[in-house]
């Protein structure tokens, strides 16, 4: 104290200040996480229908996913039926009434999400919202939808290539304005609905994505359930981490686990992958007839928890040798996730991949957990790591040197 009284007053209210709990700011109102749930497209594209979105929410409740974080229920494409002489769009026999089903859905304790855009079809040629974005977007919030997927699709044949069709820059300020009107539209409503843009990562769309009020955009073309693809969306990633906030992310698209002739490593790999990149983990399989290998996979906690960490920062990737890749993610509380994935098609004896801790920052020897065998390992410098094709090790770091 003595010392404080010979300080200048302008100083002693400078250390003060500083010393002051920092005012935080809010957490987003949605998706201060990466939304997880399930989407329709991925397994069941244009068969979807009012049962089997009753049939998904029960198995998540039953499976257990919905304990371990999957709470959006999303109506892909063709749900759509006709709009009526005031501009009303209608559900199409699939799906006989959308509240009821939002209800229903509602009662399990989860949310419900549904899907349009911008142009006058959707991608299914069905019926999107343009020049009804409002009236849209107020009939989403009266049913109670939580979740909007907004895909370009006809957009850039109805507006974009009319409009301005030697534009480029032209054709990308059109589109942009069209998801801002959307964003707009679906705050009027008052009611918190996540906005999920897809338009396949044009434009840069992770600069001013946040600026239209997205919450998540995609950054690829479609996904398909086989290793290639899900190799080459991972590899799109790179440089996009400063992207991701909490309210915020980048989409590399809905998960393929447990869909077509992805191996269960590859499976792994992508959901490990798609935590390290704090994706939107949007189920895509046949929950019903779900194998427990399938679902052991996308309860995983551990992984689940990378994914869901609170500080929303996504992975970089740090450096690869012959055909192993490394990627860090810096957690909340200075832990840190690691993963170490084979892209090759071989097991990696012809070139034993080892381990160089200084590219990821790190010295000494780091204890860490093995995240799919839940057991100990120490990590050194320079040791062998071995790895199946397409398999990886994910392991998180709780107090890295
Ligand atoms: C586009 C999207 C997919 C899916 C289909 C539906 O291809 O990228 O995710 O929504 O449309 O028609």
């Amino acid at each position: 104290m003595r010392v404080l009284k010979h300080l200048p007053l302008a100083l002693l209210i400078l250390i003060l200040v500083a010393q002051a709990p920092k005012a935080r700011s809010a957490p987003p109102q949605v998706a201060p996480t990466p939304p997880m749930g399930w989407n329709s497209w991925n397994y069941f594209a244009e068969r979807v229908d009012d049962k089997g979105i009753r049939a998904a929410a029960d198995q998540l409740v039953a499976t257990g996913m919905k304990d371990a974080g999957y709470i959006y229920v999303n109506i892909d494409d063709t749900w759509e039926g006709k709009r009526d002489e005031n501009g009303v769009l209608h559900t199409n026999e699939k799906f006989p009434d959308m509240k009821a089903l939002a209800d229903y859905v509602h009662s399990k304790g989860l949310k419900i999400g549904i899907y349009s855009g911008p142009g006058t079809k959707t991608c299914a040629r069905y019926e999107a919202s343009l020049g009804h974005e409002e009236q849209d977007a107020k009939m989403y919030a009266d049913w109670g939808i939580d979740y909007l997927k907004y895909d370009l699709c006809s957009f850039r044949q109805d507006v974009m290539q009319k409009q301005a069709p030697n534009d480029k820059a032209e054709q990308m300020r059109l589109m942009i304005a069209a998801y801002d009107k959307m964003g707009k539209a679906l705050k009027a409503t008052g009611r918190p609905i996540v906005y999920s843009l897809c338009q396949y990562g044009w434009d840069n769309v992770w600069e001013w994505g946040p600026s239209v009020g997205a919450n998540l955009w995609r950054t690829t073309g479609d996904i398909e359930a086989r290793w290639q693809s899900v190799y080459d969306i991972i590899n799109q990633q790179k440089g996009l981490a400063l992207y991701a906030a909490p309210g915020h992310w980048n989409d590399p698209d809905m998960l393929e686990v447990g869909n077509g002739r992805l191996s269960m490593a590859e499976n792994r790999s992508h959901f490990s992958m798609w935590a390290m990149l704090a994706a939107p983990l949007l189920a895509g399989n046949d929950l019903p007839n779900m194998k427990p290998e399938v679902k052991a996979i996308l309860t995983n906690r551990d992984v689940i928890a990378i994914d869901q960490d609170p500080l929303g920062k996504q992975a970089h990737y740090a450096y690869s040798s012959g055909e192993v890749e490394v990627w860090v993610r810096d957690l909340q509380g200075g832990a840190r996730a690691i993963a170490i994935l084979n892209v090759g098609s071989d097991v990696n004896e012809t070139h034993p991949f080892r381990l160089d801790l200084a590219k990821l920052g790190l010295h000494g020897t780091e204890h860490a957990v093995d995240l799919w065998t839940g057991k100990k390992l120490d990590l050194t410098d320079n040791m062998p790591i071995q790895l199946a094709s397409h398999d990886i090790l994910l392991v998180r770091i709780a107090e890295p040197k």
